[in-house]
C-alpha cells in the first residue's frame, strides 16, 4: 500500500509529464509556424514520448492501490526568440524534470517504498538520455551559428527521428 505523501508526489510528477507533453507540442507549433518542419516533427514525437511517461505514472499509481488525481495542466509558452532558444529551454526543462525524479527517488528511499523506488529507476535512467539528447542538439545549434544551410541540414536531420520501440512499448 502506498503512503499518502508518496501518492501525492507521484500524482504531481504525472502532471509534470503531461505538462512536458504540452510544452513540446507548443514548441512543435512554434517550429511549424516558422517553417522548421523537421524540428516540428521531432517535437511532436517528443510530446508523444512524454505522454507515454505520464501514462506509466498513471498505470503505476493505480496498480499499487493509489488514486490518480488529474490536476489542471499549465498553459505552455507559445513563442521563442529562435529555434535554438526553444531547444535550450527544452534542455532546461529536462534538467528540471531530472531534479524532481531525483527528489521522488529520495522520498521513496526515505519511505522505504521499494516498489516505487524500483519503478522510478526507469526514469532516472531515462533522464540521462533525455538531457544528453537535448544537450547534443543545443551543441549542434552552437556549431551552426548563423549558417542558414546549417539550420536547414539540422532541420532535416531532426525530421528523420522515429519513436523507438523502447520508448513506445514501456
Ligand atoms: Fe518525461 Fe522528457 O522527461
Amino acid at each position: 500500500m502506498i503512503s499518502k505523501v508518496m501518492e501525492e508526489a507521484l500524482n504531481k510528477q504525472l502532471n509534470r509529464e503531461l505538462f512536458s507533453s504540452y510544452l513540446y507540442l507548443s514548441m512543435a507549433t512554434f517550429f511549424d509556424s516558422n517553417s522548421f518542419v523537421g524540428m516540428a516533427q521531432w517535437m511532436k514525437l517528443q510530446a508523444e514520448e512524454e505522454h507515454i511517461h505520464s501514462m506509466k505514472f498513471f498505470d503505476f499509481i493505480q496498480k499499487i492501490g493509489g488514486r490518480v488525481i488529474l490536476e489542471q495542466i499549465d498553459k505552455p509558452q507559445l513563442d521563442w526568440d529562435s529555434a535554438q532558444q526553444a531547444f535550450e529551454d527544452a534542455l532546461a526543462h529536462e534538467e528540471y524534470i531530472t531534479k524532481h525524479i531525483n527528489e521522488l527517488t529520495d522520498l521513496a528511499i526515505a519511505e522505504r517504498d521499494h516498489s516505487t523506488k524500483t519503478f522510478l529507476q526507469w526514469y532516472v535512467d531515462e533522464q540521462v538520455e533525455e538531457e544528453a539528447t537535448a544537450n547534443e542538439i543545443v551543441q549542434k545549434f552552437k556549431l551552426i551559428g548563423d549558417s542558414k544551410s546549417g539550420l536547414y541540414m539540422l532541420d532535416r536531420e531532426l525530421g528523420a527521428r522515429i519513436l523507438t520501440p523502447d520508448t513506445a512499448v514501456k
